[in-house]
């Protein structure tokens, strides 16, 4: 496996591999690798010829009082795993590689940023669609895989690779949890063994609202209600939102009508923040 650290060394391969006719697939990561980035990884092996992984803290999509500094990091980690699933190239630049020392373009996708996590992380989305915009055009890729986990930068990315043309197939994977429910995430390692314990309340309240909807219930306004109730059963929780939206354009919905709905929460767990969802139709 390739490891490049600019730019110009990511290109130098991509420019062969297109020659060759080799198709490639790109799984943008900020590092800190659990096996729900290596499902998209393995996802990416499975459909490409060649197979590159980005593997960068991108600072511009965090906010001034968020956790950039303290982001968890461990490349040595992140090769090992990228290496044994057979991707072909980690892609790991600094900041200043991805930014130089000016940059004033950015990437900017409307509505539908404004509600969810967008509505408390303000520059959030800017930044995750102008370093994505600059992975897509790096690395040339045909397809670029992303987790539903985040399911609003999954809608946003797709609204932006549709609005603007790109020449990119996006594709999402389902969420891979731990054994307890708990999404997987870089940020479960923030949790105190007790935190740890209580976070398990969202992919609960989530199974239970999945539930409610397998016995017919169509309502959402009733379906939310029983994830919030849910969720103030337990004492170290503090919820940011509980919304249900339409999948493409995230606008709120009252019913169940056959199209695809996200239900999605955002939960403080002590001074954690953390998020799941459900797609149901
Ligand atoms: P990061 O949080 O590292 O996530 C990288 C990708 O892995 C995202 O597409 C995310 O949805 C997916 N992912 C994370 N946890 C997952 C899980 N439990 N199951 C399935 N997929 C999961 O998302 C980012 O980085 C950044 O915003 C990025 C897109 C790289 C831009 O900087």
């Amino acid at each position: 496996m390739i490891t490049a650290l600019t730019i110009a060394d990511v290109k130098k391969y991509v420019n062969e591999w297109k020659k060759n006719g080799e198709s490639i697939g790109l799984v943008p990561t900020m590092g800190y690798l659990h096996e729900g980035h290596a499902s998209l990884i393995k996802r990416a092996r499975e459909e490409n010829d060649r197979v590159i992984v980005s593997d960068f803290v991108n600072p511009t999509q965090f906010g001034p009082n968020e956790d950039l500094d303290s982001y968890p990091r461990d490349f040595e980690a992140d090769k090992s795993l990228c290496e044994s699933i057979g991707a072909d190239l980690i892609f790991h630049p600094t900041p200043e590689e991805m930014y130089g020392e000016s940059h004033f373009t950015k990437v900017h996708v409307d509505t539908l940023t404004e509600g969810l996590c967008g509505a408390v992380r303000p520059v959030h989305f800017d930044g995750v669609c102008t370093v994505v915009t600059k992975l897509f055009h790096i690395a040339e890729a045909d397809r670029a895989y992303f987790g539903q986990k985040d399911a609003q930068q999954l809608a946003v990315v797709k609204r932006m690779v549709h609005d603007l043309n790109y020449n990119i197939e996006i594709i999402g994977c389902p969420i891979i949890r731990e054994e307890d429910g708990l999404a997987k995430s870089s940020r479960n390692t923030y949790l105190s063994p007790e935190e740890r314990k209580a976070a398990v309340i969202l992919s609960a309240s989530l199974r239970d609202a999945g539930a409610m909807i397998d016995s017919g219930e169509k309502d959402l306004g009733k379906i939310t209600a029983l994830i919030t109730e849910k969720i103030k059963t337990e004492p170290l929780a503090r919820i940011d939102y509980v919304s249900a939206v339409d999948f493409t354009r995230l606008k709120p919905k009252k019913t169940l009508d056959g199209d695809e709905t996200l239900i999605a929460i955002a939960v403080y767990i002590g001074k954690v923040r953390l998020i799941d969802n459900i797609i149901v139709r």
